[in-house]
């Protein structure tokens, strides 16, 4: 898909991944419509497509709220239009074990990502699936391929937007409409300041892998959509990583738990 002209929307645009893939499709010629729960981050980000000539609509909405955010994309489908591109970046989710995990924190990391990317792309479906066209961008971690230690309900949602992707993508089998999951490794992005304790958990093993910055998702994210793939994994390393996991997946879950996280106890 070309991205030049198209108008793209993107959760979670207000920082990290979504604010780096917005200025990306603007610096590519496309419009933006940026969501988030932030307004200041939106506007920031708002003003630097502003340099590169192209347009950006904020939308400001919890997208843990299924209502607010149905009335979000409502009012999207009137002031602005239906988006060629739906990219379901927005994402919470603290590192922690089950018992230190408490029923709110537990709602919130499903509702973001998982029923947010559910109901963002469910409101603009029948209007894709009408003119035949467009393309839904899904964001997970490598933790729903290989489950590491210490991040419970965080895997659990990252693999439920992984089942999500491929179960969409075999819905929307035999239309023009296509379904991407992309995978980066660890990302230098504020995710880490947003849910704090995380990085302390990361594998042993995740220290092979280069970290990413947000610009290198923004990459995939081009990558994706231009040369249509279902699937991407960042760095290459941690891809043939996974390939690896499915040849022998034994071996590389026993590595990833030795070298995972101990609860302080054990
Ligand atoms: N960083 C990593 O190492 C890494 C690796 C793999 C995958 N990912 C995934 O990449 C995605 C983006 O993460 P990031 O690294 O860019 O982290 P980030 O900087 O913390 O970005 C998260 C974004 O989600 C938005 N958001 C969170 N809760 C929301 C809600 N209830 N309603 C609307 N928007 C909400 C935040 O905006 P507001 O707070 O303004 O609402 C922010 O724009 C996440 O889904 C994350 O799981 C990250």
């Amino acid at each position: 898909m070309e991205i030049s002209g198209k108008l793209i929307l993107i959760t979670g645009a207000s920082s990290g991944i979504g604010a780096a893939s917005a200025r990306m499709a603007a610096m590519h010629g496309a419009d933006v419509i940026l969501l988030a729960r932030g307004l200041d981050g939106l506007n920031r980000v708002a003003a630097e497509i502003a340099v590169f000539g192209r347009k950006a609509y904020v939308f400001s909405v919890d997208l843990a709220d299924p209502q607010a955010t149905a009335i979000t994309c409502e009012r999207i489908k009137r002031e602005v239009g239906v988006p060629d591109v739906i990219f379901n970046n927005a994402g919470v989710g603290r590192w922690l074990y089950v018992e230190e995990t408490d029923s709110a924190e537990l709602q919130q990391m499903i509702a973001v990502p998982y029923l947010a990317a559910f109901n963002v792309t469910r409101a603009f479906l029948p209007e894709l699936l009408a003119r035949n066209s467009g393309w839904i961008v899904n964001i997970t971690s490598p933790v729903a391929f290989v489950a590491w230690p210490g991040a419970t309900a965080y895997a659990a949602a990252r693999w439920a937007i992984r089942g999500f992707s491929e179960a969409l993508r075999a819905d929307l089998y035999g239309t023009r409409i296509g379904v991407t999951l992309l995978v980066p490794g660890e990302v230098d992005s504020p995710y880490f300041d947003h849910n704090p304790g995380a990085r302390a958990r990361v594998p042993g093993i995740g220290r092979i892998y280069r970290t990413l910055s947000a610009e290198d998702v923004a990459d995939m994210l081009f990558i994706a959509l231009t040369r249509e793939k279902h699937q991407l994994i960042r760095p290459r390393l941690l891809a043939l990583s996974i390939w690896f996991a499915r040849l022998f997946p034994g071996i590389v879950q026993w590595l990833t738990v030795r070298t995972g996280h101990r609860r302080s106890a054990l």
